[in-house]
């Protein structure tokens, strides 16, 4: 008997013409989309009128919540006076012209200019072709491939979703392209050996990328991209010191490191940037994501002045730069990054987020207790919950199960909305979310767990995996 309730015209509406992206598009007919009408603070409402958290900024990026007026306000003066202009054949725009001010301000390391696209998708395509031009320019036209690591999330353009390391972006997509290698992913809980330390593990990690370098010749390698906390992988810190150990190798063969800052840049990790938590000292950044608190969209790459240096070097030897999207600085996006790095500054959501973290952590460390939790991660206010089958051998549940996505289903029944990573619940609140909110999507969290518990015993789902 299917107890679903019947869909909603606009539901239907939505599956006849709306193609979905990251959605099992099979299953779509049976289950509908949610369908969101609309957003305040840290919660969104749904066409039936129902209420959720939104656990996780949409997708990592509404870091200020919905419905901020400063922004709203900021958006509509820069439609009035300017709604589109572009930065080719030198041109320019205020808006773009300062928030490019602001981020060299920012920035964790000495930059010197700003690339803007619309995406973050495009800020690291747009990193690659940056390399090779670079590499092109310095005489070193063998230089090309770029190392990303298993479990790294960089995007879905043919390249990103090439340097991306996971499986579901390459099946039936014919990706990876080549000159892309995919290190090991420093997840210790994970791949660490036997009674091995962390430090050991780090130690590994360090030797297999070596080994790797040495092997595909580093002189063929332009450079290693790598986010601070991989997010869309399964929210994974690096092991302790896994930045220090691989460092000094990409320094030793001039392969340079470039810093995926999309959803871990503008104090979601505690600083500013996501390499400051973690030790990493980058050539080049990219950004996006809540850098325009997501109001609109926007993506940059900042370099440094050598690099530029090189660009023109080639441009004056080609007679142009021939890279460049008709939105990249789109002066919407361009005002509202202005305007939300003006509210992180003048609402210290630094100073919120860090005031938040013992919080956050607490009651996501509280979580390691549920027969269902094998590990819990946590970098400032991004944690993960992986699910396992058997905490005491970290055997995990059969993916078919998708057990982390029934208990996010069983979450947004209890009125919260989190996202399913594999078998990890991700969790990325709006920075702005008050102590009693966060307590909330604990809760509701915590509830959630327990019906995914009792679903799995119910349905002998341990058993599965042990037979898988
Ligand atoms: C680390 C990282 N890089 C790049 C991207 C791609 O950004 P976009 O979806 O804006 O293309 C994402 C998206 O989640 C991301 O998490």
């Amino acid at each position: 008997m299917n107890m679903k309730p019947p869909l909603s015209n606009v539901q239907q509406r939505d599956i006849d013409a709306i193609l979905h992206p990251y959605t099992p598009l099979h299953k779509l007919s049976e289950t509908g989309a949610m369908v969101v009408e609309r957003g305040q603070g840290v919660f969104i409402y749904d066409t039936q009128g129902k209420e959720y958290i939104e656990g996780m900024s949409g997708l990592w990026c509404a870091g200020l919540g919905f419905g901020d007026q400063e922004l709203i306000d900021a958006a509509t003066q820069q439609l009035q006076t300017l709604p589109f202009y572009h930065l080719f054949g030198a041109k320019g725009t205020e808006p773009a012209i300062e928030l490019a001010e602001k981020l060299k301000e920012l920035a964790p390391v000495p930059i010197s200019k700003v690339f803007f696209t619309s995406s973050g998708s495009e800020a690291n395509d747009t990193q690659v072709k940056l390399a090779w031009y670079y590499n092109n320019a310095r005489g070193k036209p063998k230089k090309k491939k770029i190392i990303s690591r298993i479990k790294a999330y960089h995007g879905v353009t043919i390249m990103t979703g090439s340097l991306t390391g996971l499986p579901n972006n390459h099946r039936g997509f014919d990706l990876p392209v080549d000159r892309v290698l995919h290190a090991d992913c420093p997840h210790y809980y994970r791949y660490g050996h036997e009674g091995e330390t962390e430090a050991a593990f780090t130690a590994r990690m360090a030797k297999s990328l070596r080994d790797l370098i040495e092997r595909e010749d580093p002189d063929t390698i332009a450079a290693m991209i790598a986010e601070p906390v991989m997010g869309a992988g399964g929210v994974i810190p690096p092991s302790a010191g896994y930045f220090q150990a691989i460092q000094p190798i990409l320094d030793e063969y001039d392969i340079m490191l470039i810093d995926d800052e999309v959803i871990n840049g503008f104090c979601r990790t505690g600083n500013w940037w996501g390499c400051q938590t973690h030790n990493m000292v980058p050539r080049t950044i990219s950004a996006a994501k809540q850098m325009t608190a997501a109001y609109a969209p926007l993506g940059a790459v900042m370099v440094p002045d050598d690099i530029y240096q090189a660009y023109m070097d080639l441009s004056a030897e080609i007679g142009t730069f021939g890279h460049g999207f008709t939105y990249g600085g789109h002066p919407l996006g361009c005002a509202l990054g202005v305007k939300a790095i003006e509210i992180y500054q003048k609402r210290d959501i630094l100073g919120r987020v860090r005031g938040l973290i013992p919080l956050f952590e607490k009651r996501a460390k509280a979580l390691a207790e549920h027969p269902l939790v094998g590990e819990v991660r946590t970098s400032g206010l991004m944690g993960g919950i992986e699910l396992v089958a058997d905490k005491g051998t970290k055997r995990a549940f059969l993916p078919s199960l998708g057990i982390a996505a029934k208990a996010v289903s069983f979450l947004e029944k209890r009125g919260a909305i989190l996202r399913a990573i594999g078998d990890t619940i991700a969790i990325c609140p709006p920075m702005i979310i008050s102590e009693d909110e966060l307590n909330a999507l604990f809760d509701r969290l915590q509830g959630a767990l327990d019906d995914t518990e009792h679903h799995v015993t119910k349905n002998q789902c341990r058993a599965e995996a042990a037979a898988g």
